[in-house]
């Protein structure tokens, strides 16, 4: 649910009363203030606004320098733009199995499936928890890999006292219009790394540094003015909208836990959660009876939602990439679901949802 005030809609009347509503080369004013705002914030050197988290995902990987032949690894237990961008560089999608209580991707899965074609692994930190960046560091810097970290659900997640991100070669950002801030549709990617901030600030804007004058194959991947004004007020109320997620979550699992049946979700030591996403598990649930619940949760007129349903590697098209052992992914997508933890969720909303839910698992 988005939060939009009035300080978003006078940011966009601003914006249309200069008339500069984009920029031939990618970054107009307000999209530099934009870039810098998110750059101090996460604390990177550089940051490259673009029009979703898609083409952030896609700039990153061609910056990266993957490209056909090349293997990614990445897991299957995500959004599906996070395998799309692979193939889009016609590079082989790798899919490994997940942690059962993260749900995010497993250290020693990634480095069972090194062999020497991988290129790059694209850790996603789902639902908006950090994903284990220290170990997936060490065995990156040992098999000489990039990596690009998914944080597109992860605004305001912090891993080891730092942002997410800290520990990438690239990492990210979705502002599509669900995320814990919003653009309506835009995207961002960070990094430290001059070389690819110079690369993804070229590939933005078709190959061009000037105009008329393309260096490389590139896109149209601008950042209007108007969705980098409306991202510069976000960025001021995300720590506000962030609280309120992590109080709607700490008071969910007071009223949740001790339930026999739910695996609740879980902060290990040194992450702290975005709450993007509050996912539960329906433990030796099975996918009829984790439906029925939702439906139910939906009768009483709760937004739960079951966030994937469908992993990847068994979608139509991407079953071409291989056969995947993936029993974990499989099960998760079998037995969750999550539940409203917005900004706008009262108290007394939680306690409701808390309620329904618990009568229901009667
Ligand atoms: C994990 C993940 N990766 C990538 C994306 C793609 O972002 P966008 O929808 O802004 O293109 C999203 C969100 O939609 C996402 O949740």
């Amino acid at each position: 649910m988005p939060q939009i005030g009035k300080e978003e809609i006078e940011a966009v009347i601003k914006v249309m009363e200069t008339g500069v509503l984009t920029h031939a080369l990618g970054a107009g004013p307000m999209v530099q203030k934009f870039e810098k705002s998110f750059a101090d914030f996460v604390n990177a050197k550089h940051a490259v606004a673009v029009n979703t988290g898609t083409a952030a995902l896609h700039l990153a990987i061609t910056a990266a320098g993957v490209k056909e032949g090349d293997e990614v690894i990445l897991p299957s237990f995500t959004f599906v733009a996070t395998a799309e961008v692979v193939v889009m560089n016609r590079a082989k999608p790798v899919f490994v199995d997940i942690n059962p209580y993260t749900y995010n991707v497993s250290p020693e899965k990634i480095e069972a499936a090194i062999t020497e074609k991988t290129r790059a692994i694209i850790p996603v930190d789902l639902y908006g928890l950090p994903c284990d960046m220290e170990r997936i560091r060490e065995i990156a810097d040992k098999h000489g890999l990039v990596i690009i970290e998914d944080a597109a659900q992860a605004h305001g997640a912090i891993y080891k006292g730092k942002h997410v991100g800290a520990f990438a070669d690239v990492t990210c950002w979705s502002f599509y219009a669900s995320k814990n801030m919003t653009t309506g549709e835009g995207g961002m990617v960070t990094t430290n790394n001059d070389e690819i901030a110079e690369k993804l600030r070229v590939l933005r804007s078709h190959g061009e540094k000037e105009k008329y004058t393309s260096l490389m194959l590139g896109h149209n991947y601008h950042m209007p003015e108007i969705q980098a004004a409306i991202g510069c007020v976000q960025l001021e109320k995300l720590p506000s909208f962030i609280a309120k997620r992590r109080e709607n979550a700490r008071r969910l699992t007071s009223r949740l836990k001790g339930v026999e049946r739910l695996q609740l979700p879980m902060e290990p030591e040194g992450s702290k959660h975005s709450w993007y996403l509050y996912t539960v598990r329906l433990k030796e649930g099975l996918r009829a009876e984790r439906d029925r619940i939702i439906e139910s949760l939906k009768d009483n007129g709760i937004g739960a939602e079951v966030y994937y349903s469908n992993p990847i590697h068994l979608m139509p098209y991407y079953k071409k990439f291989g056969e995947f052992r993936l029993p974990e992914t499989e099960k998760a997508s079998k037995q969750v679901f999550s539940l409203p933890v917005h900004p706008g969720v009262t108290e007394a909303q939680i306690d409701y949802i808390a309620d329904s839910l618990l009568q229901l698992l009667k």
